[in-house]
């Protein structure tokens, strides 16, 4: 399945300039890390504790949309654990061998960071039970009667695991993680403060009401909100000074076609496809896949999860309904409000 979408507003990294940004702009350390109080104040808690003991931090699981900074994360607790990081993700991880590989090279204390576990093959997520809970490889080498099964002991090790998806987590692989953390959006104060760092370290002038248009259009997302940043100085450079202010953030964004609801294209399809074509749902997700086109798990995982906490789609167990504020946004007369039933 793919969760990749066209257009400025695709959560995924866009290129190989794109993560190179964003590596250069990533807080290293908790202090510089932006919005989400109450998961830094706790993994506050969590490190100090661990590092007072000696012990290496318990297994870590955040999860959350795409784009909100969970491989971050990743870095920022190797980085307060002064521990290496080691990193891989689900699919990568194709045989036994790969994860054994992994597990056996770590140094004590080492960060082992999982991007989209969920993408675990079964057979790999049961190697990594007794080594998340005993410190034990357990593997079988050699095959038919001459095979067995070897015990080796590993390092202490943290397993700080991502996804998208943690409904799609086996209940016993979601049990071993003694910190389980969920990401929010930002909100336009934190992203604001978002732009202004990300400018200020690549050396790009905007002013305070030019990065709050920029973070007003970023669907509560730091990823997108220095895409779009980048885009918007490009703008700036060419049809302006190079200074980022509101009319230039606004003129931009007005060309790049993201509006004042963060919204683009593909969500403006969306939203009149429910509202207008279905009449407001419910409408099951397979109806509007087929009737955009798209891909279910693209709708479902990168698209509607902003949709909803915007309050513009809700899901219900009979199906995906608009609600009066998609209506109104669309400029449609009001249909009975679905919300409500
Ligand atoms: N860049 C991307 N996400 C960030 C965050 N949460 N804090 C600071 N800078 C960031």
């Amino acid at each position: 399945m793919t969760i990749e979408r066209d257009g400025l507003l695709t959560a995924a990294p866009a290129s190989p300039a794109e993560t190179a940004l964003e590596q250069a702009v990533r807080p290293r350390r908790l202090a510089d890390y932006i919005g989400q109080p109450r998961l830094r104040e706790q993994l506050e808690v969590f490190i100090t504790a661990a590092r007072r003991r000696g012990e290496p931090l318990d297994h870590v699981l955040v999860h959350g949309p795409p784009g909100l900074g969970k491989t971050t994360l990743a870095h920022i607790i190797a980085g307060e654990l002064d521990a290496g990081l080691r990193q891989t993700a689900g699919p990568v991880l194709e045989r036994a061998g790969d994860l054994a590989a992994l597990l056996t090279n770590l140094q004590p204390g080492d960060v082992l960071f999982i991007d989209e576990i969920h993408r675990l093959a079964p057979a790999i997520e049961e190697i990594l039970y007794p080594a998340m809970e005993d410190g034990q490889l357990d593997i079988v080498i050699g095959e038919g009667p001459s095979a067995r099964s070897i015990k080796l002991d590993l390092p202490p090790f943290t397993l700080v695991a991502a996804t998208t998806r943690a409904g799609l987590l086996t209940a016993p692989l979601r049990d071993r993680f003694g910190i389980v953390q969920r990401l929010d959006y930002y909100a336009v104060t934190e992203l604001t403060d978002i732009v202004a760092r990300t400018a200020a370290i690549v050396g790009v002038p905007v002013d305070a009401a030019g990065a709050a248009e920029i973070a007003r259009r970023a669907r509560g997302t730091p990823r997108i909100a220095n895409r779009l940043l980048r885009r918007v100085r490009d703008f700036a450079e060419v049809r302006g000074d190079g200074h980022i202010d509101l009319p230039m953030a606004r003129q931009s964004m007005d060309l790049l076609q993201v509006d004042a609801e963060g919204c683009d294209d593909m969500d403006r399809r969306y939203l009149a496809c429910l509202a207008d074509r279905f009449g407001g749902g419910p409408v099951g997700l397979e109806a509007l896949a087929a009737s955009l086109a798209e891909d279910k798990g693209t709708l479902e995982e990168v698209l509607e999860p902003y949709l909803i906490q915007q309050g513009f789609v809700a899901r219900t167990a009979r199906g995906r309904v608009a609600s009066a504020k998609t209506f109104k946004y669309l400029g449609l007369p009001p249909a009975t409000d679905l919300f409500a039933g």
